[in-house]
């Protein structure tokens, strides 16, 4: 067992070890961190930024922590500590493929996160493929698109199915890049649907499920899936891991990602290569072992444990997030299919009259809270949110939940928030 008070990556002047976090089918480290606050006090860390990277599993430090005494090389040894890291390396990818859902025949790339792997997508999808969007994604599935359509911003989920239908009347081959959860509203979205009418229209479909992963079952069949990425460090754990799983076929037929060892079989003097096929063609260079064990344990422990109690957990706190703010004036929540449409854990708001990086600071440097404020690596969908609301800030605050997430810290961040914006200058708007 990993030991339960551990080494912080925080300077430890402003940190101080309390009780270890409770036993949890996804039981994180870090929940006994403390944190020293403006009046001197020091106060437990609401981990309130869950979204942009996840505590550490102790399933994965635990695996992380076996692994290491005899880490070695990997597809490059013939001593029995490389043999044995091939061996864990290719059984994390097995326990993955089996995590997301992989069809026979589907590959499992592994690369550094959500991004590295939706830019490899964008590396392989075969020339003339029109690719749709919409204009709403997180930048790391707007961006690697340099030439796709991107649809406007839908007001409900039925406009998404309906844009998507139409952009697909266009000839030729083509391939929808949609998310299954919003990173700043935390909203679900209608990716099954979005899936049916592609599929109706001989279009493929990747899925970003780098929120979604870490709240709910990740099928790529139910989804209507053709490829789908996410990442190590949303799904507590950390390492540096993140995963594209899909059809092989354009996967094999595209140049590699990366040049250079482990991706070639055989190169000539004069230069002549000939590429691997399957998962090696684009994991050049000596793989991040440590990485995927870490993520293939935390797939195993969510398997073995089931996302039952995390979900019901999440969601619970979720309405008691929800209770909370919307009971305090002057803070505008961010939604872009309304307020009930299926959320997972966050909650993307704005106080009005308050700059956003004063809200946060303020709630990290007087109450011991970690959230994100900013527009969020989506710039567009935060934009034209905050333009739906009455405020005038450029950016908003984020909130985000769970595994290790306790209703003390939910019920601070109401607080905490209520207390900033009751000191707002009346003359601010
Ligand atoms: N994509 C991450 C976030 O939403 C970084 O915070």
């Amino acid at each position: 067992m990993y030991p339960a008070t551990v080494p912080t990556l925080v300077p430890p002047t402003q940190l101080t070890p309390v009780a270890a976090a409770a036993p949890h089918p996804l039981a994180v480290l870090g929940g006994d961190t403390r944190v020293r606050v403006a009046d001197g006090r020091t106060l437990p860390y609401a981990n309130l930024d869950v979204a942009a990277t996840a505590p550490c599993a102790v399933a994965a430090a635990d695996a992380v922590t076996r692994l290491l005494p005899t880490y070695a090389s990997v597809h490059r040894g013939a001593g029995a500590l490389s043999q044995q890291c091939t061996r864990a390396y290719e059984q994390a990818r097995a326990t993955v493929a089996g995590f997301v859902g992989c069809r026979p025949g589907d590959q499992v790339i592994f690369t550094r996160n959500s991004t590295d792997a939706l830019n490899l997508m964008a590396h392989v999808v075969p020339a003339g493929t029109t690719v749709i969007t919409f204009v709403g994604e997180h930048h790391a599935n707007l961006l690697p698109w340099r030439r796709a359509v991107r649809l406007p911003l839908p007001r409900t989920p039925d406009e998404a199915v309906a844009a998507v239908e139409r952009a697909l009347r266009r000839p030729g081959p083509a391939l929808v890049a949609v998310t299954a959860t919003s990173n700043v509203t935390g909203e679900v979205w209608p990716v099954a649907e979005i899936a049916r009418v592609a599929h109706q229209r001989g279009a493929r479909v990747v899925v970003d499920a780098a929120q979604l992963a870490a709240h709910g079952p990740v099928d790529m069949a139910a989804l209507g899936a053709d490829y789908l990425v996410l990442s190590g460090h949303k799904l507590y754990a950390p390492f540096g891991a993140g995963v594209l799983a899909g059809r092989a076929d354009w996967l094999d037929a595209a140049e590699p990602y990366l040049r250079g060892g482990g991706a070639s079989r055989q190169v000539a003097a004069d230069g002549a290569v000939r590429w691997a096929d399957g998962p090696a063609r684009h994991e050049a260079g000596t793989p991040n072992l440590v990485g995927v064990v870490a993520l293939a344990a935390v797939c195993s422990a969510v398997t073995a444990g089931g996302w039952a109690h995390l979900a019901r957990h999440e969601r619970w706190l979720l309405e008691r997030l929800d209770a909370g703010l919307s009971g305090i004036a002057g803070v505008h929540r961010l939604a872009l299919f309304g307020p009930g449409h299926p959320r997972l854990g966050i909650a993307g708001f704005a106080v009005a009259g308050l700059d956003s990086a004063e809200v946060a600071r303020r709630l990290a440097d007087e109450h011991g809270i970690g959230v994100r404020d900013g527009l969020f690596c989506a710039h567009p969908l935060t934009r034209r949110l905050l333009a739906d609301t009455p405020v005038t800030t450029a950016t908003a605050v984020r909130a985000s939940i769970g595994a290790g997430t306790t209703a003390e810290h939910v019920d601070r961040l109401v607080a905490g928030v209520a207390d900033i914006a009751g000191r707002r200058r009346p003359a601010s708007g």
